[in-house]
């Protein structure tokens, strides 16, 4: 029996390979070394969905067609209201996907990629009381993304948010990937997958990390005062946000190619350099602490805590930070289910009863 599914092989996938000992992440039979800083996400995009409906795009018609599925989701926003404004960023777009018609077919999974980009711009837009941005069809993903949220959508600025959307697109059997693939395996249909997804992605142990990273930073201040600040919090038994994970024993690879993202804008007027520098130093000193207090535990840096620091760069707001992991992720979350649904198989495991049997 393994409480938590450690180690427990639930499924079989071409997706994406995590190598948790060697640190070393493989997307779409690529290293992400090699993805993640030049290739488009419409074209990992394009590898990670091959095979798995009745028609396949390459990489320059599942730019176009994620273009009009832009648009045709845009329309979608005249229901936005104020009620859905006021929700956590992540609910609201749930909500707004929610309403999507469910399907298993392609087109419904290009609104599904779609859709997280563009509620989450116009959620932002919304917030702040400005007046929604139409999205663009003929600009890459990452670039539409950052024009409809009003963000700095430059050549320099776009690239970097298509490394981070590329460098999570997929990996392995996540929890909420996971998530995908059960209420897949029920034939329910691609929105209730990625609803359920979304849902497992925004607790703090995965996808809501991000956002506590800056206040963590935020909270030391200072350089000074890391130590004390990360000892304190170790020894009154709270998780540095960031750092640990389940399959990686060594550094999460996807750490040094965020890493990487930012060092690509340390030109770039958002660049707050006080603030990378006195990351750089909670960040040794995270791992100094955890070596000390937790050595039977490898705990090292995991991709959340460079998405905190790229993400604040790029001009998204803390409360964002999970619906625009969410914008990268759905398409790994897609392709999960679809591999699934051809698998066909019901995932049903089963539990262990410990409590009163009557007579
Ligand atoms: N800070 C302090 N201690 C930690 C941390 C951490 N970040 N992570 C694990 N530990 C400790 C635990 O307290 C435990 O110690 P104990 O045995 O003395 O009680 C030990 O390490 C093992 O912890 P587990 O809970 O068994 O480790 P698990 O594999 O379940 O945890 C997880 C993985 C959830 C990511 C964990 O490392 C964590 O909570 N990290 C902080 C949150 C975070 O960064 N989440 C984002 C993960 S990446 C992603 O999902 C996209």
């Amino acid at each position: 029996m393994s409480i938590g599914l450690d180690n427990v092989i639930a499924a079989e996938t071409k997706l994406s390979h995590v190598d948790g000992k060697n640190g070393r992440l493989v997307i779409g039979g690529k290293l992400l070394d090699d993805l993640a800083s030049s290739t488009e996400y419409e074209v990992v995009l394009a590898t990670l969905l091959y095979n798995l409906f009745d028609v396949n795009y390459n990489a320059r018609q599942i730019r176009d067609l994620l273009g009009k599925a832009r648009s045709d989701v845009f329309g979608e926003l005249s229901r936005l209201d104020q009620h859905l404004v006021n929700l956590p960023p992540i609910d609201a777009m749930r909500s707004l996907i929610s309403r999507l018609e469910d399907g298993n077919d392609v087109s419904t999974a290009l609104r599904l990629v779609a859709a997280p980009a563009v509620f989450t711009s116009a959620l932002i837009r919304a917030r702040h009381g400005k007046a929604l941005i139409k999205p663009k069809s003929d600009v890459n993903h990452a670039t539409d993304t950052l024009q409809m949220a009003g963000l700095d959508y430059s050549p320099l600025h776009a690239q970097a948010l298509n490394t981070y959307l590329v460098t999570i697109i997929d990996h392995g059997l996540n929890a909420s990937t996971f998530a995908s693939r059960v209420v897949a395996s029920t034939k329910a249909g691609l929105v209730s997958s990625v609803l359920a997804a979304i849902s497992a992605l925004k607790g703090p142990l995965h996808g809501g990390a991000p956002g506590p990273v800056l206040d963590m930073i935020d909270s030391i201040g200072d350089e000074g005062n890391a130590l004390p600040w990360l000892e304190n919090s170790v020894a009154q038994g709270d998780r540095l946000m960031g750092f640990g994970h389940r399959v990686y024993k060594v550094r999460d690879p996807r750490a040094d190619a965020l890493k990487g993202a930012i060092a690509s804008l340390q030109d770039s007027a958002a660049v707050d350099h006080r603030k990378l520098a006195l990351a750089t130093v909670v960040e040794e000193t995270a791992l100094a602490v955890l070596k000390k207090y937790k050595p039977s535990h490898p705990l090292h840096t995991n991709v959340e805590f460079y998405t905190a620091l790229l993400l604040d760069v790029l001009g998204f707001d803390r409360a964002d930070f999970t619906s625009v992991f969410a914008i990268g992720r759905v398409g790994g979350w897609i392709a999960h289910a679809r591999e699934q649904i051809i698998y066909g198989r019901l995932i049903r495991p089963q539990s262990r009863y410990i409590g009163f049997i009557p007579e």
